[in-house]
């Protein structure tokens, strides 16, 4: 998939691009296949709802998952992360998020990229998230609601809030970095808020200092999306300490190859 220079200016402009339809039926089965084995093992790189019942996220998948590694390397998603970082990526992050039907808890209004320059010493968010649905997502079932063009204020310096201290404060619905109601406020005056909904096997891109946040779901609907964060060869964090787990923060850098093919056979 290439991106048009409309849609790179636009990119550029809201911190935003939606795409419905990439991904077809199969293609998506496989990844739901892949992700229903991988939600089964219990290992810390996958988190729990407070409830400790409902799987909240797993993380670091394409290191252990063929097809979600080939994933990370068609030219439709690989492509549009190269133009938009403008240059070779690699993985530096990859999480599916689940919201389950009737348990999936909030995420609290914020930028990624705090996490990244203050956690991994990341130096510039010289990186972007693309995300697949692996469910329809709707109004109801706690769609990823983005403020437009709140990526051009920069990364926005908050205080961290108080937690257990380790790398589960960046994941759990009590999060680290989140954005206070005044700044907000003031940000959705500026560019309103969207929730791009759509079929399982759309695609949203968007920028590490876009806010966003998303409610719990009330809905009897899961709402399975993945998310991977592509980041310049060129901006390879240096750790300001102990490096968070490889889950995380992947360790190799090596600039991705196009995988060749379907997804699925
Ligand atoms: C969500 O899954 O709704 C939040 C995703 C994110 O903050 O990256
Ligand atoms: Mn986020």
């Amino acid at each position: 998939m290439e991106l048009t220079s409309e849609q790179m200016a636009r990119y550029e402009e809201d911190g935003l691009l939606f795409f419905p339809s990439v991904f077809n039926d199969a293609e998506i089965a496989a990844l739901q296949t892949a992700t229903e084995a991988l939600a089964v093992i219990d290992h810390p790189s996958r988190v729990m709802e407070k409830d400790g019942r409902t799987v909240r996220a797993l993380h670091g998948c394409h290191l252990t998952s063929p097809v979600m590694s080939k994933l990370t390397r068609l030219p439709r998603l690989l492509r549009p992360a190269e133009q938009l970082v403008g240059g070779p990526t690699y993985v530096y992050q990859f999480k599916i998020n689940f919201k389950a039907a009737f348990g999936g808890d909030v995420w609290k209004w914020h930028q990624d990229y705090i996490f990244w320059q203050k956690g991994d010493g990341m130096v510039e968010p010289r990186c972007v998230n693309i995300m697949v649905y692996l469910d329809e997502v709707t109004e109801f079932n706690g769609p990823l609601m983005c403020i437009p063009r709140s990526h051009r204020h920069g990364m926005i310096d908050v205080e961290a809030a108080r937690g257990r201290g380790g790398w589960q404060d960046n994941v759990s619905a009590d999060l680290k970095y989140s954005l206070d109601r005044e700044t907000i406020a003031g940000l959705v005056k500026e560019g309103g808020i969207v929730a791009p909904k759509g079929p399982r096997g759309s695609v949203m891109i968007f920028h590490p200092n876009l806010a966003h946040g998303s409610a719990p779901n009330l809905s009897p609907w899961d709402r399975t999306m993945m998310i991977v964060t592509y980041n310049s060869v060129a901006n390879v964090p240096v750790p300001p300490g102990e490096p968070r787990p490889e889950f995380l923060v992947s360790r190799d850098s090596r600039p991705l190859s196009y995988a060749d093919g379907a997804l699925v056979a």
